[in-house]
């Protein structure tokens, strides 16, 4: 049998590590595929491995109109632009597209499975999630047989970097984001990554396959690491907790709720000792029980090695639908917004003076909300002094209601700051 034959688009971290796995006569992506064009921005840059054997194409959106290759491989990145006209091209004439971009997939992905439906052509995103980490498969095809109620993860690795730096070094958010930057481990825009997109992206992808639904990026509710400070990872260290971002979807009174957060774990909570950029799952699921993925999130080696995989299923016969069930079977789930409630962590910056906590307790009280935990950073010749509490379970919007009672009193310098506790299971309390 002939082999499939490749053109990959984007030749840069994740194409480069693509391109070594090509020329190594070893790797098993090698056995029934063939790569025969490549396209990238630039001819003459140094890509880590000899390119000179495969057609250049100087527009990937021509690339992929080739009736040359069986197989576009966009590694372009970007939700519109050339990686989306490159895929839509490919999908168009009936080519099997691999990708690992997120954004596209997230954003474009009911357009982009119907144009795949449509022509027969497979869409294979497993590197677009959890890099290395094998979440997509594992939710379309292991876990088939249960049926999943929540699943949450720590899916940026830039972000997970940098709390956790933050927390081993005591240097604060914006230290640590210029050092992330000049090793490479973040962008020179950090938006995406520290302002909880690109984790959104993913947990759109992986709600979509986990419960059957329609991907729906624009109901994920979204909050960055920015205001993340050193005082609250040191304080709710004191307190038992870590405080990681966390990307997590639930079944909730027959819709889906979504969100990506900071929020602090107890340090027996399954995400809580996953470091540095590493990304986890963890899946509720009956009746197999939690599960748990773990690995490396992004990178050269990890990333290209997912995009092999789906290459390697692709020329083996055994790609499926792109979210695991052709799209008139994924139900359009109601968004769900239920009334949250929880524990909740918050931090004050209050002015130093008498009086000001028992004013405090008060408003608190007077919404009905009970301090579990209270602590206070010791400062000095500082006009402004941080303290953090936690609460019993309280409802979310009490917290907000005691938030704007203390606001109006003028004690503090700024605004409250407030994130939940995270209970061990994944369901909301
Ligand atoms: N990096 C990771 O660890 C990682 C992990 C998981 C998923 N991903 C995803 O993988 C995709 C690629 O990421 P990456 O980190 O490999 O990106 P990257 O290093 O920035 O590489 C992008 C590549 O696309 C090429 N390119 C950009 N615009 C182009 C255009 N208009 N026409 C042709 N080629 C163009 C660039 O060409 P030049 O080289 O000539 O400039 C470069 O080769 C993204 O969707 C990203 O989200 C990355």
């Amino acid at each position: 049998m002939s082999k499939l034959r490749v053109g990959i688009a984007g030749l840069g971290t994740v194409g480069g590590g693509l391109l070594k796995l090509f020329a190594d006569p070893s790797s098993r992506v090698n056995e029934k595929l063939e790569l025969v064009a490549v396209s990238a921005r630039n001819k003459s840059r140094a890509r880590g491995a000899d390119i000179g054997a495969y057609r250049w194409f100087d527009d990937p959106v021509e690339l992929a109109g080739q009736g040359n290759i069986d197989v576009l491989v966009e590694l372009i990145g970007g939700s519109d632009g050339p990686a989306k006209r490159a895929v839509e091209t490919a999908l168009g004439r009936g080519a099997h597209v691999v990708t690992a971009n997120k954004a596209l997939v997230a954003v474009h992905g009911v357009a982009l499975a119907e144009a795949s439906e449509a022509s027969g052509a497979k869409l294979l995103f497993e590197a677009a999630v959890g890099g290395g980490v094998p979440m997509v498969k594992a939710l379309k095809e292991s876990a088939a047989g249960s049926r999943a109620s929540a699943v949450a993860g720590i899916l940026n690795g830039t972000c997970n970097y940098i709390l956790t730096e933050m927390e081993a070094s005591g240097r604060s958010f914006a230290d640590v984001l210029a050092d992330a930057q000049r090793l490479g481990y973040a962008e020179a825009d950090p938006t995406m990554d520290v302002g909880g997109f690109d984790a959104a992206h993913k947990l759109t992808i992986l709600a979509a396959i986990a419960f059957g639904t329609r991907p729906d990026f624009e109901h994920v509710r979204v909050e960055g690491i920015e205001r993340v400070s050193l005082t609250d990872i040191r304080l709710a260290a004191k307190l038992g907790y870590r405080i990681k971002l966390i990307a997590k979807a639930s079944l909730v009174d027959r819709g889906v709720e979504m969100h990506v957060r900071p929020a602090l774990l107890a340090y027996n909570h399954p995400l809580a000792n996953v470091g540095g950029s590493l990304n986890a799952l963890v899946v509720d699921a009956e009746p197999s029980g939690q599960l748990t993925f773990i690995g490396r999130g992004a990178g050269e080696g990890p990333t290209a090695a997912s995009v092999a995989s789906d290459l390697i299923d692709l020329a083996e016969g055994r790609a499926g639908p792109a979210f695991g069930r052709p799209l008139t079977q994924l139900a359009s789930a109601p968004r769900a917004t239920p009334a949250e409630r929880g524990r909740y962590f918050l931090r004050l910056l209050v002015k130093d003076r008498p009086g000001v906590v028992a004013a405090i307790s008060d408003r608190l009280a007077h919404e009905n909300i009970s301090i579990e935990s209270f602590l206070q950073m010791p400062v000095q010749d500082e006009p402004a002094v941080p303290i953090v509490l936690t609460t019993q379970t309280c409802a979310r919007a009490a917290i907000e209601a005691a938030i704007a009672a203390i606001a109006a009193l003028e004690v503090t310098t700024e605004p409250a700051y407030v994130m939940p506790v995270e209970q061990s299971g994944l369901r909301w309390g």
